[in-house]
């Protein structure tokens, strides 16, 4: 990174000013190198949730927040969406470079024979309650590959990291598919290796040994697209703990499992189960009429209600991921005749209302990639707890890609940042009687 222009801080107390580099990406906002920043002035930033901090620097994916705009790796989603499959997408993320035909066959038939997990990996199932969620039993599944790959835990080897990644892309689903199998207590689907990767997890997912299982190609294009919009994200809280996990030198399965652990909390990927439990809400006080009064309480300080699916701390524009799920969902519950789903017509009532509502046009609160996902997923029979497990298998990818960045960065060291200490100052222990 080279530096033309300096960033001088003064102090209005005298102490000395200061320069740093300022650096220039491709595209979006320059960074301050504050690198130096403790050692010439033995103060720290303060950017608690990161709001202006830049943790790395990055070739993958960007955002423009205001235009609404996502790219991995230079395409735009809205191209990647309709002109490839989650492979190569995959394959994009991790390389660089979309494959060519002999790339992607070669990568494709690498992800489909490591679709199978141990055997003994179903006993880590038996272990969870049926009605455990399954992003607990996901956490613990995915923690537990690093029990059974050894001659791939070395992220600080390059070909141990080309395995585990394609170990880690190809057994999400089988794992995913046998969360939910075991929560309704039918028995395994084990992967087919003459299906795509998507129809695999539909078939993993739905048949049953009593039956053949039809796939239903508009129902596997949508969960397709589905993985790709979701594929990665730039440094989101679940991609920046896996950096932070993996930056210590653990293994790819454990760092990857701390991504799945961070992306369950409803403000992020947990957020299209809420986004769902909350239409349903509504839904069940009364549907359409009822939204005023919802947003009514939205709007009120004191009740910590949010609309979930609404907000993004980047997209301050509509999330052009929201705008490509939208178009699936239609195209989905036309496939399956549900036009008149109410669920859908609920939030694009919701949607538009909202998108008129002054609170939310003030805060620049759009609808995110979560507020149709959910929908989506429901109509394609995918239970609401496992929806964000979803999201989970289709971020995998972005979390690999960003850990091996990070890893084969010259200049990465172990993440350890510090703080504004604000408690006692050193005070001496009294004896038990004398407190
Ligand atoms: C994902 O980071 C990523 O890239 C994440 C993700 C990815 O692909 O990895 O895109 C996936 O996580 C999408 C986001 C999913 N989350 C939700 O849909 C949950 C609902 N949204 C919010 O909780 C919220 O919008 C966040 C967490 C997403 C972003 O919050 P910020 O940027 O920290 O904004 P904020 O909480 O500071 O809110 C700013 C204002 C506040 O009002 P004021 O105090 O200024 O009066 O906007 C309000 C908030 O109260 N606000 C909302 C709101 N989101 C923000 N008010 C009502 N409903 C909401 N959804």
């Amino acid at each position: 990174m080279t530096a033309e222009i300096k960033a001088t801080l003064s102090f209005s107390d005298g102490s000395p000013s200061v320069e740093f580099p300022v650096h220039k990406g491709t595209v979006g906002p320059d960074v301050i190198d504050i690198r130096t920043l403790y050692g010439k002035t033995g103060k720290f930033t303060y950017d608690p949730g990161f709001l202006s901090t830049a943790a790395c620097n990055s070739k993958i994916t960007y955002i423009d927040g205001d235009k609404g705009e996502l790219l991995y790796r230079g395409y735009p989603i809205e191209q990647l969406a309709v002109n490839c499959d989650f492979l190569e997408t995959c394959y994009l993320l991790l390389n660089g470079e979309l494959p060519n035909v002999t790339e992607k066959a070669a990568f494709v038939k690498q992800v489909t024979t490591h679709t199978m997990v141990h055997e003994q990996m179903q006993f880590f199932l038996r272990g969870f309650r049926r009605d455990a969620h399954p992003m607990a039993v996901m956490t613990g599944l995915v923690g537990g590959l690093s029990a059974f790959y050894p001659d791939s835990m070395n992220t600080a080897d390059a070909k141990e990291r080309e395995i585990s990644a394609i170990r880690l892309i190809a057994k999400m689903p089988t794992m995913v598919a046998m969360a939910y199998k075991y929560s309704i207590g039918q028995p395994f689907v084990h992967p087919r290796n003459d299906l795509s990767y998507s129809a695999n997890f539909m078939r993993m997912m739905f048949a049953n040994p009593c039956e053949e299982y039809e796939l239903n190609d508009v129902l596997v294009r949508a969960m397709d697209r589905i993985f790709i919009l979701h594929a990665d994200h730039e440094q989101n809280a679940s991609t920046s703990t896996v950096r932070l996990c993996a930056s210590s030198g653990t293994n790819p399965f454990a760092a990857i499992a701390a991504g799945v652990a961070c992306l369950w909390g409803p403000a992020h990927g947990g957020a299209n189960e809420a986004c769902l439990n909350m239409l349903s809400d509504i839904q069940a006080e009364g549907g359409v009429e009822k939204i005023g009064e919802f947003i009514t309480k939205v709007k009120d300080k004191n009740s910590s209600v949010r609309l979930m699916g609404f907000g993004h701390r980047v997209y301050k524009n509509y999330d052009p991921r929201a705008k490509l799920m939208r178009e699936t969902c239609h195209e989905v519950l036309n496939a399956l005749g549900l036009q008149d789903d109410p669920m859908f017509k609920l939030a694009m009532a919701l949607e538009k209302i909202a998108l008129e509502d002054d609170y939310f046009v003030q805060r620049k609160l759009y609808p995110n990639v979560d507020f149709y996902s959910g929908i989506v997923q429901k109509a394609i029979g995918i239970p609401v707890p496992l929806f964000t497990a979803i999201f989970a298998l289709a971020r995998t990818v972005g979390w690999i890609a960003q850990l091996n960045e990070m890893i084969s960065d010259p200049e990465y060291k172990i993440g350890r940042p510090r703080q504004l200490f604000v408690g006692s100052e050193s005070r001496n222990v009294k004896p038990l009687d004398q407190r």
